[in-house]
């Protein structure tokens, strides 16, 4: 398993370019299996997820090819067996996005339950509604979803939840209502770029798609998409985007970022805007001017157009920074703040009470070795490592390499001093029987080491 050791407070200086987006890829990836005539996609991010979602590809007997940086091509023929398992869902959330074209283009699915997250309670609940809206007979049994139907017809579905729009679950009922007979209507659907990306790929594969990127969306449904290859070009990935301009404040450095999707960003860069960000466009290049001192802002990360909640803990470290109080609610996660207690052993003052984290600026962050627990998470600790005095490692960077394509090697090339080591395994304590644990017993239970590390392709994050 691979660590960063950062050597804390330079300043990032130089022009990044970004990948394309992770969270459009998934899902254009899934899109795949709907179209007869094949996918080729382009701008997609050499990243772990995009890795684990060919893997899942492949096991279904789904041709995916990447000839070349940023390609892949996917042809779904009629042996596409609808089985999506365990040992690939529990890796990456995303995979559930399988579920629609599966049952709109061959009208079954097996996929197994996501299963737990380290970033909140995550069901798919509003995704398998839809599809029953449609017409599908639904069945969960083994931890698996069953999905039948001989035919999707359209129905009207309101994706509203407690916790705002679902993302993935608006694909998966975008892909699966385009093959439905009849007229769809999805009200309280996510307005996120990376649906209306989504709709764009569908609309060239034949699709009839009108308002994706307004919270009503309406499919006319088609008999079947496209029988020759679509072309598709993902977007710039918004996330990665709006990491590196923390990176160029947090470490008072000057970046250039070409291409940034700034339409995507609006609410985010007028918060670092409020803060006092010293922040411009350019003939289509972002400049990140870093150097003084940010004032402290109070944020909830919401869904789109509101602030992201996958920059919710980047902008906390650096507020961690910033001069006064903020407080930080996170209304798609409420429950993700893990980060925090990473943060504060870099000397950050922060206190979750609740929903809200109440971050007490601090003039400066000093290194340490800390844990990533989750990608945005890891993310955060980069960031605040790049601007601590002094070393920090930070373990199980494999959550960063699933959303972020050579992070390390970007930061390098921008002046960073970032290494990227095998970690050594942790020293195993003696295992120490717990207090009722039986020595003579024929089968004991075998206690459980304190410090055990999961492996990566354990439950732990799912994105
Ligand atoms: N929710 C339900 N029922 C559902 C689905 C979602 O209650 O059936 C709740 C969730 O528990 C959460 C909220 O609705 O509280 C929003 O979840 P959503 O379904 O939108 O999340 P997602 O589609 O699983 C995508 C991104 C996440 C990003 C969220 C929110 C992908 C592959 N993942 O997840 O990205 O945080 O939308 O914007 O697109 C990341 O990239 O780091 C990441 C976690």
């Amino acid at each position: 398993m691979d660590m960063f050791r950062i050597q804390g407070g330079r300043p990032l200086n130089g022009l990044v370019r970004l990948d394309g987006s992770k969270n459009a890829s998934l899902p254009a990836m899934a899109a795949g299996l709907a179209i007869p005539g094949g996918l080729i996609l382009r701008n997609v991010p050499a990243l772990l997820d995009v890795e684990t979602m060919s893997q899942l590809l492949t096991s279904m007997h789904v041709e995916v090819q990447q000839p070349r940086g940023g390609e892949v091509h996917i042809v779904a023929g009629r042996h596409t067996n609808g089985v999506a398992t365990y040992e690939l869902v529990r890796q990456m959330r995303a995979s559930v996005c399988v579920l629609g074209p599966l049952l709109g283009r061959f009208g079954r699915a097996t996929v197994s339950l996501p299963g737990g997250c380290n970033i909140g309670h995550r069901p798919i609940d509003l995704h398998l509604q839809g599809l029953a809206a449609l017409g599908a007979d639904i069945r969960l049994s083994g931890g698996y979803v069953t999905a039948r139907a001989r035919r999707l017809r359209g129905a009207e579905i309101d994706l509203g939840g407690p916790f705002g729009p679902t993302v993935t679950g608006t694909c998966n009922l975008m892909m699966a209502a385009v093959l439905a007979h009849g007229n769809t209507r999805i009200r309280n659907a996510a307005r996120e770029p990376e649906i209306v990306d989504l709709a764009a790929l569908l609309t060239k594969a034949g699709g009839r798609i009108s308002g994706a990127g307004t919270s009503v969306i309406e499919i006319e449904g088609v008999e079947s998409l496209s029988d020759s290859a679509v072309d598709h070009t993902v977007i710039p990935d918004r996330i990665e985007a709006g990491t590196f301009v923390i990176a160029g404040l947090i470490t008072t450095g000057q970046l250039l970022i070409p291409d940034a999707p700034l339409e995507s960003l609006t609410a985010f860069l007028e918060l670092l805007q409020h803060m006092g960000a010293d922040i411009s466009c350019e003939a289509g290049i972002l400049r990140v001017r870093g150097g003084k001192r940010l004032r402290s802002a109070s944020f909830t990360a919401q869904p789109f157009p509101g602030i992201p909640t996958d920059l919710q803990a980047q902008l906390m470290a650096l507020l961690a920074l910033s001069e006064g109080v903020s407080e930080i609610t996170d209304a798609v996660f409420p429950d993700r703040f893990m980060h925090a207690a990473e943060l504060v052993r870099l000397g950050a003052d922060i206190r979750v009470f609740g929903n809200t984290a109440r971050v007490q600026g601090v003039r400066e962050l000093h290194g340490a070795p800390v844990m990533a627990c989750d990608l945005r998470a890891s993310a955060a600790l980069v960031l605040a490592a790049l601007a601590a005095n002094g070393e920090t490692e930070i373990r199980r960077v494999y959550h960063l390499d699933r959303g972020y394509q050579g992070f390390d090697v970007k930061l390098s090339r921008l002046g960073a001093i970032v290494e990227r080591i095998q970690d050594t395994p942790e020293p195993s304590r003696p295992l120490i029987p717990p207090p009722h644990f039986d020595v003579d017993r024929k089968s004991p239970q075998p206690p459980v080491a304190a410090n055990s590390e999961k492996p990566a392709n354990s439950t732990e994050s799912t994105l």
